[in-house]
């Protein structure tokens, strides 16, 4: 891991403190509305609503004024969450984004966060900051299919290997941490298929295996809370070293935007935003702006009504006659349904199962014939369902992550049946043909079951 400058700086003379606010006494649902309310990144005590700052550059009243901005930018002798940043250049920090990290920090009750453009670039930051050639990855064997792209076919060019294994028995990952593992990574639940990885068991066989290992060689724990949302379940207060989020996604809630965060301790703080800063892959203020005021201001209350829905929607498809198998952790059949209460609990600790449902439909063809059939007609003919990919907004989205946003899988199994002269498949090819995966939305309920319900007479 590249270690950031160790430089001893004198705080800045003169500069103003953040006024102390008790907000810590309130609820997280009042405070993702409120934010920090008093920062040091803007004073805005005249705004109800925090401005959109939109400036390329920063105007430096003296060449000693600029000098000091870069040399206290990610400094480990400064703490912006208290003082005021020299602000130089939006890629390297700027109020409105940095409002943002305050309230998403604050939601996933982690020390600090770093927005980038999308979630890969998030994804990619939390892994290649932490980890250099000939280090190794463990991730579980299922995972949104551009983070598989990532491992597979991006991190070998630069040294770094990854070994997937089925994270849901646990034992599976303390056999396959060598001395080269740095990251263990995972979702949970899983895009697509909704299984959960249990956070505090792996902490405990990442702690064992951090035993004894120096600063530079400790294994991080880094989970992908974009399914469940902080409303949902928050990975730090379980045992995550790092969360990293698509804010296109559940938080920013709109589909109006991308972006991505990385949230997590102080001490990660500065070397993230050293690879922000060179990498460039850097949130802009206008879609850091949507999240801050919309977004996450609105993710209680958009998650509150979704679940509900989702539950309903997920009973009515288990009695329906084509349908095969239905994934979602507030039904009874879950699987994992242990693992689910404990783990996937809102602000108060009620059991928060989410809005996304996995299922399948019965089909003797053995692809995806009749999962093609269905989610074509409702995208034909339905006017609440959607086929897009994306997810968590308030619009209900269908898609079939086989051929879609798991493709990944496909290919890389594609080219290496071709490198090994033997059939199709590779071991760690989870994503069946025929999934269905839907993200619901605010719509009412039963205009969705009409949609579905039209659909599955038509599969
Ligand atoms: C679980 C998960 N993580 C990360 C991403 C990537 O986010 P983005 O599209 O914002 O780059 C996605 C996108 O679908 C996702 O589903």
């Amino acid at each position: 891991m590249p270690t950031t400058k160790a430089r001893k700086a004198k705080p800045s003379p003169k500069k103003p403190q953040a006024e102390a606010h008790d907000n810590q006494k309130y609820d997280l649902r009042t405070r993702l509305i409120h934010g920090s309310m008093r920062t040091p990144k803007w004073d805005y005590s005249h705004h109800v609503v925090p401005p959109l700052t939109s400036s390329a550059t920063f105007r430096l009243s003296s060449s000693q004024r600029g000098a000091r901005g870069f040399f206290e930018f990610a400094c480990d002798t400064i703490d912006t969450t208290r003082q005021v940043p020299i602000y130089i250049y939006d890629r390297l920090d700027e109020p409105t984004r940095g409002m943002l990290e305050e309230n998403l920090a604050a939601a996933e009750a982690g020390e600090m966060g770093v927005c980038f453009a999308t979630g890969m670039a998030a994804i990619s930051a939390s892994i290649c900051a932490l980890t250099r050639a000939g280090d190794q990855v463990v991730a579980h064997n299922t995972l949104y299919g551009c983070t598989y792209s990532l491992m597979t076919n991006w991190l070998p060019r630069q040294g770094v290997a990854t070994r997937f294994v089925d994270m849901r028995n646990p034992k599976e990952i303390a056999k396959a941490i060598n001395a080269h593992t740095r990251i263990v990574y995972f979702e949970t639940p899983v895009n697509p298929n909704l299984e959960l990885i249990d956070i505090a068991a792996v902490r405990e066989i990442v702690d064992h295996a951090n035993k004894g290992r120096s600063e530079l060689e400790q294994i991080r724990v880094v989970v992908d809370n974009t399914f469940a949302t902080p409303f949902c379940q928050r990975p730090l207060t379980l045992g995550a070293h790092m969360v990293v989020h698509s804010l296109t996604k559940g938080i920013g809630g709109f589909g109006t935007d991308m972006g991505g965060v990385v949230i997590g301790p102080k001490s990660l703080h500065n070397v993230l935003l050293m690879y922000r800063k060179d990498f460039g892959g850097s949130l802009s203020p206008k879609p850091a702006w949507n999240v801050l005021v919309y977004g996450l201001p609105s993710l209680a209350a958009r998650m509150a009504n979704m679940q509900k829905t989702a539950q309903y929607v997920a009973e009515w498809l288990e009695q329906h006659p084509k349908v095969e198998k239905v994934f979602y952790p507030g039904l009874e059949s879950f699987p994992q349904r242990d693992l689910a209460e404990t783990q996937m609990v809102d602000y108060r600790g009620k059991f928060a199962p989410g809005s996304m449902v996995y299922f399948t439909l019965r089909d003797k063809s053995g692809e995806n014939h009749a999962a093609e059939k269905f989610i074509n007609y409702v995208a034909d003919k339905g006017y609440c369902i959607t086929l897009a990919v994306s997810l968590g907004q308030i619009k209900t989205l269908i898609e079939n992550p086989y051929s879609m946003t798991h493709s990944a899988y496909l290919a890389v199994d594609t080219n290496k049946a071709k490198k090994n002269g033997h059939g199709r498949g590779c071991e760690t090819n989870r994503v069946e043909p025929g999934g269905i995966r839907l993200s619901i939305g605010l719509e009412d309920r039963d205009d969705i079951i009409a949609d579905l319900e039209s659909g599955l007479e038509h599969a």
